[in-house]
């Protein structure tokens, strides 16, 4: 079968940035290690006053097909994935699509456009979407722009507020591809919950402490459904494994539970069992409580063992690096976290061609998804052309006060005036609206 996966990606970040543990653990009377060690987030990314979710989407599509030469021509679909619409009936992608029939010379008259929504998995969702769009022999030898682009706000006060963020990864989608090609196989874990839903408005409301056993809950049932197609997946089958990542301390509570997972039965449970005894069976407990004690003190005795502290260094902490510096993107977030473990390769000159990765996603309401990727022979030159840590070192600065005032102009219900903190140069505004109510943009040299 032919392979199917992503290409190459482009990265646009917010242009603002806010130092949690500088500027907003004092404003909250919080210990700054709250933010860094607890969430294990250092900054979050913000729109400056011209951006939204249609100019950096547009912005990193942009890039991407400059990069890689594309013309409209050679798109057959464009699908956009967001959970921060504006527009109930018109989708992104089409003023995404608008934007940048402004720069080229054809159009996209041709190209199928969408959007998709379910929270934050919705980024994968139109990844695989594209894939078998592909796959079906429907793309007429045409590749698909994959572009997650989200504004990751919530209600002042709110507790998921240290958690927000803003930006987009485009993502281009071939026959082939340079970075990496999804597997067929893929598990799901998805029921009805109500632990972080926007019914008709656009901050979210949160049960943030439900939210995380549910996302704990969904990634499990997804595992067990990948292993029931794929095999039992071990513990160093996979050189890294991208998770959703809606702050890194999320990640750390999964990658305990996944190891504990995938060692059960093998020869590394067996070789912990002197320390820390044998995993816990639910048949060896009368009761629910008496199993779930045993159970906690497990994982408390594992996560101290230097063979899980080496597994997570080694398979999950890299794909942490840009999400601590940007925070939650929602549905480009787990592209994010696959980007990081594959800059953590390429900057260890580590030959990653022909390995494979296991890649988490998960979208509160709720649902998780886990499918595998091989890297493709042509990662190391798409990696290397990616300019992601300049453009966050670039961000503008913050204080507390220019941050309410950044939060009170993307309020839909304040929409507040605000000068730039930034000029914009080569990129897409948002500079007003029409007759119609819709948004209006153009591109500034
Ligand atoms: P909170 O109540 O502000 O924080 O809410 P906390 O008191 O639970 O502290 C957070 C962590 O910091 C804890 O670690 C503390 O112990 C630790 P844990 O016990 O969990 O390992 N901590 C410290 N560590 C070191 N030094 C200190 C210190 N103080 C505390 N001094 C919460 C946290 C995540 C609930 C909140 O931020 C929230 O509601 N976030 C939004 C919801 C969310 O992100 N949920 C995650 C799962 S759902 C998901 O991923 C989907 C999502 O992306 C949406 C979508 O799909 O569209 C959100």
């Amino acid at each position: 079968m032919t392979a199917v996966g992503i290409d190459a990606v482009e990265v646009w970040t917010g242009k603002l940035s806010l130092d949690l543990a500088e500027t907003f653990a004092p404003e909250q009377g919080d210990d700054p290690a709250k933010y860094t060690k607890g969430l294990g987030l250092h900054e979050s990314s913000f729109p400056d006053a011209h951006e939204d979710i249609v100019t950096m989407g547009a912005n990193a599509a942009y890039r991407l097909m400059e990069r890689k030469g594309l013309t409209p021509d050679d798109v057959g679909r464009i699908d956009v994935a967001t959970e921060s619409a504006f527009d109930n009936s018109k989708p992104v992608s089409t003023y995404i699509a608008g934007c940048l029939e402004q720069v080229y010379d054809g159009d996209f008259h041709h190209a199928n456009k969408g959007e998709r929504k379910f929270a934050c998995i919705a980024g994968t969702q139109s990844l695989d979407d594209a894939c078998n769009w592909i796959r079906a022999g429907r793309h007429r030898g045409r590749g698909a722009l994959v572009i997650a682009s989200d504004t990751a706000l919530y209600e002042r006060g709110d507790a998921g507020e240290a958690t927000q963020g803003a930006g987009a990864v485009a993502m281009w989608v071939t026959e082939d591809p340079s970075l990496v090609a999804l597997s067929v196989e893929q598990g799901h874990g998805s029921a009805d919950e109500t632990d972080f839903l926007k019914p008709n408005q656009q901050f979210p409301s949160v049960d943030g402490k439900r939210s995380i056993q549910v996302y704990l809950a969904r990634m499990r049932e997804a595992l067990v459904d990948f292993e029931s197609v794929a095999g039992e997946v071990g513990p160093e089958e996979y050189a890294y494994a991208p998770f959703h990542t809606p702050y890194p301390g999320m990640v750390r509570k999964a990658a305990l539970l996944a190891y504990r997972h995938t060692i059960r039965g093998t020869d590394v449970e067996d070789d912990l069992a002197g320390d820390i005894g044998r995993q816990p069976r639910r048949d060896e407990y009368d009761d629910e409580a008496a199993f779930d004690d045993a159970i906690r003190d497990y994982m408390d005795a594992l996560k101290e063992r230097p063979e899980y502290r080496e597994w997570y260094a080694t398979h999950i902490d890299p794909t942490l690096a840009i999400s601590e510096r940007v925070g939650n993107w929602y549905t480009g977030s787990v592209h994010l976290a696959r980007l990081s473990a594959l800059h953590h390769a390429a900057e260890n000159d580590r030959d990653l061609a022909g390995e494979e990765v296991l890649v988490a996603s998960y979208g509160s309401g709720a649902q998780a998804e886990i499918h595998a990727e091989t890297v493709g022979e042509g990662w190391r030159e798409e990696i290397d052309a990616l300019s992601i840590f300049d453009r966050i070192e670039s961000r503008y600065d913050l204080t507390f006060a220019e941050y309410e005032r950044v939060h009170d102009r993307h309020n839909h219900a304040k929409q507040a005036e605000l000068e730039a903190f930034t000029t914009p140069e080569d990129e897409f505004i948002f500079d007003g609206w029409g007759g119609m109510n819709e948004r209006t943009y153009r591109y500034v040299e």
